[in-house]
């Protein structure tokens, strides 16, 4: 970085991920004059062809490396010196927590301490965690008039949210303790361009694409409440300028749906039957509800969605249509032996 002057050096960790590529485009498109450096282990779920259009931007630096190395964090920090810290780094899918829940301890507890240390060290202006609404656990569906708000209780129930929320205490307490300064959002289930075919919208589009069947768990009645990934970026860009230091900002756009009407609607858009939905054994813990309040949001930033789920869900389906090589390369060998291993024994078995 030497010889240009930014007006801010942002770290975005994660960003090879779904939810942080998308940030980085949109904040090297929105802030010409800002700096991003994107840290990412490019794990099963961080792509570099995903960045392949930024690589070259002067603006840009891709580093892989794991955000629990506490060495090449330091370092980072040290040569880097980051006014902002955007934390998306994290292992994201709750059915490889129930199978797995070991790295989701290492990298989204003990990987946002080491980040925290790094920015205390380094003196951040704030460090922002990216947080989730799984943190609050699930809804009654028959109360649909209740929904998280910032107050809702801490009450998780999958290893993956677990893990978010001794990250999000965490952060907390450095807030309290070692005043570093921090902000935290917490927002519903995102979907759009570049999500990991393993999550429930972009699995459907890329099998229902192949003529696929369809694992749907249980009888399909959860219902999630879906946001278009660019109104997640547009909050967090607004939370990071102007949010509160120590606060907590709920990020939802009031777009529920049950599991079932999602997959009916990417069927009835790719004009495919609805013999290919198979109902399989229920998640283990499965939350019923998830319905965000952002009232607070709106209410202190501003902050509007913009995307209406049957649009933005039309808009993804395209996507996924024009970028079949995106995903294809990604349905590779250990993709298969992934599916195979979480859904073999489920089919057949709805309870
Ligand atoms: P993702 O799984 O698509 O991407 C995660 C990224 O983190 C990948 O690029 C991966 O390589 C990287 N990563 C994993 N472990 C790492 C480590 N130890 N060091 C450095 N990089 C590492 O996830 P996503 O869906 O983009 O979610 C991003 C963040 O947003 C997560 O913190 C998640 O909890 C949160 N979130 C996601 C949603 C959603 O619907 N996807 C909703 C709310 C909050
Ligand atoms: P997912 O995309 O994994 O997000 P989360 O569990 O974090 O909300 O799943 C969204 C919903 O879709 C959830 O209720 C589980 C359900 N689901 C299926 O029915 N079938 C699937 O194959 C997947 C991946 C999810």
């Amino acid at each position: 970085m030497k010889g240009v002057e930014y007006l801010m050096n942002v770290l975005v960790t994660g960003g090879a991920g779904f939810i942080g590529s998308n940030f980085v485009f949109y904040m090297l498109n929105k802030y010409p004059d800002y700096r991003i450096v994107c840290l990412d282990l490019l794990t099963y779920a961080g792509n570099l062809s995903t960045l392949e259009p930024v690589m070259a931007n002067p603006n840009f630096r891709f580093v892989k490396g794991d955000i629990t190395d506490r060495e090449l964090v330091t370092n980072l920090f040290k040569e880097e010196r980051f006014n902002y810290v955007v934390n998306f780094a994290a292992e994201s899918h709750v059915d490889r927590s129930i199978e797995d829940p070991g790295v989701f301890l290492k990298t989204n507890i003990l990987g946002t301490q080491v980040l925290m240390d790094a920015s205390r060290t380094y003196g951040v202006k704030r460090f922002h965690q990216v947080s989730t609404d799984e943190v609050y656990g699930d809804l009654p569906l028959d109360k649909t008039d209740l929904f998280f708000t910032e107050e809702t209780p801490i009450h998780t129930s999958s290893p993956y949210s677990a893990s978010k929320a001794a990250a999000d205490l965490l952060v907390q307490a450095y807030n309290r303790t070692f005043n570093l300064p921090i902000t935290i959002s917490r927002c519903s289930n995102n979907y759009g361009p570049y999500q990991f075919p393993e999550k429930l919208i972009p699995l459907m589009i890329s099998r229902a694409l192949k003529d696929d069947s369809l694992p749907v768990y249980g009888k399909g009645q959860n219902v999630r409440d879906w946001l278009y990934v660019e109104d997640h970026c547009t909050a967090i860009d607004l939370i990071l300028h102007r949010g509160k230091d120590g606060e907590v900002y709920n990020i939802g756009g009031h777009n529920e749906r049950t599991n079932l009407e999602v997959v009916k609607t990417i069927l009835k858009e790719l004009d495919k039957p609805a013999s290919l939905i198979t109902y399989v054994k229920d998640r283990a813990g499965h939350d019923m509800r998830y319905a965000i309040d952002p009232s607070k949001t709106k209410r202190e930033l501003g902050w509007e969605p913009t995307t209406l789920f049957d649009d933005g869900i039309k808009q993804t389906i395209k996507w996924y249509l024009d970028n079949r090589s995106w995903w294809e390369n990604i349905i590779n060998g250990d993709y298969q032996k992934y599916y195979t291993r979480m859904y073999g024994s489920r089919e057949g078995a709805t309870t």
